[in-house]
């Protein structure tokens, strides 16, 4: 018996990367899985329809989904193929996601636009029904994929980074909404080596910070291992993992308590308004 024997799984992206290493665990652990990604290769195949048969290759059980997630009709039939081919929907990664990098000022409305709806918008649209559909039938796990960059910032970034905050601000939300429904909802915020970071990376660090290293963690968060755990943020890499958490300062007494609170008084305390656990860069994150 496998981790995951039975279990339904949808997989946005998986063509290659993180989706595909994804989808592939979470078939050898006995998941059925669909397999969402509008990528082809060079002969114009589609890479779902690839990591499909791999799996089914290996023994496990695949299908390929290859329509758009950042429409509302492409979002909603990855549901209505789960429940065709499969009959139900346990687990939901959402980890389709594109890059368009320009410094803020250079960035156009359709950079914006085509980031914010792959990024963040399919995750409405994908999620929606499937929570939905979760709600009627006794829960289910859904992760949404963040990134560094939206949690910290990374230069070059603000269309990209404003799409993975707002993952992170809806799995909070949905983690919330779904705890009477036996929903649990998780924040990934993976580092790995990919298509874009491959050329940048000797073979030592790619083989460091392969996708299948945060696959494993991706399998603790949607498996019985971790129990009732919902709304954490996991950072997850090969050379590390651990949960992401805001904080906060000490803080002065505001206007309301402190007749004598000011503008001034503020400057005067910057040490206690400031002085929070110690910010993380981007850079940190690959250490
Ligand atoms: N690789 C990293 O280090 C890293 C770091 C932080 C966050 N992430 C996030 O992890 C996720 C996966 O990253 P990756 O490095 O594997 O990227 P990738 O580019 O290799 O894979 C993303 C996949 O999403 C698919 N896709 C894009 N738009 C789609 C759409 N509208 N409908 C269906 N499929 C679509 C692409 O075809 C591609 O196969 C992304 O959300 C990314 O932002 C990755």
């Amino acid at each position: 018996m496998g981790l995951l024997t039975g279990k339904v799984a949808i997989v946005t992206g998986a063509g290659r990367g993180l989706g595909a290493a994804h989808a592939r665990r979470l078939a050898e652990e006995g998941a059925l899985v669909v397999v969402n990604d509008l990528g082809r290769d060079e002969n114009g195949a589609f890479t779902a329809g690839h990591v499909a048969a791999s799996i089914c290759e290996a023994g496990g059980q695949a299908i390929a989904h290859t329509e758009d997630i950042s429409s509302m009709q492409g979002a909603e039939s990855l549901l209505h193929s789960a429940l065709d081919a499969f009959g139900r929907v346990d687990i939901l990664i959402n980890n389709a996601g594109i890059l368009r990098d320009k410094s803020f000022v250079k960035l156009e409305e359709n950079d914006w636009d085509a980031v914010l709806k792959v990024n963040l918008k399919s995750m409405y649209a994908v999620t929606r029904p499937v929570f939905a559909w979760m709600k009627e039938n006794g829960g289910g796990v859904i992760v949404n994929t963040s990134s560094p960059s939206g949690l910290v910032g990374n230069f070059g970034q603000s269309n990209y980074a404003a799409s993975k905050a707002g993952a992170w601000g809806l799995s909070n939300v949905l983690a919330i909404e779904g705890v009477r429904f036996g929903i649990r909802v998780w924040t990934l915020v993976p580092t790995a080596v990919s298509a874009l970071t491959a050329p940048l990376m000797d073979a030592e660090m790619q083989t460091q910070l392969a996708p299948e290293h945060v696959a494993e963690v991706l399998l603790y968060m949607v498996s019985e291992l971790s129990g009732t755990r919902t709304g954490h943020c996991l950072f997850a890499s090969g050379h590390s993992v651990r949960e992401l958490k805001l904080v906060s300062a000490e803080g002065v007494p505001g206007a309301g308590l402190d007749p004598d609170f000011s503008a001034q008084r503020l400057a005067q305390a910057e040490d206690r308004l400031f002085r929070a656990e110690p910010a993380l860069t981007v850079m940190d994150f690959a250490k």
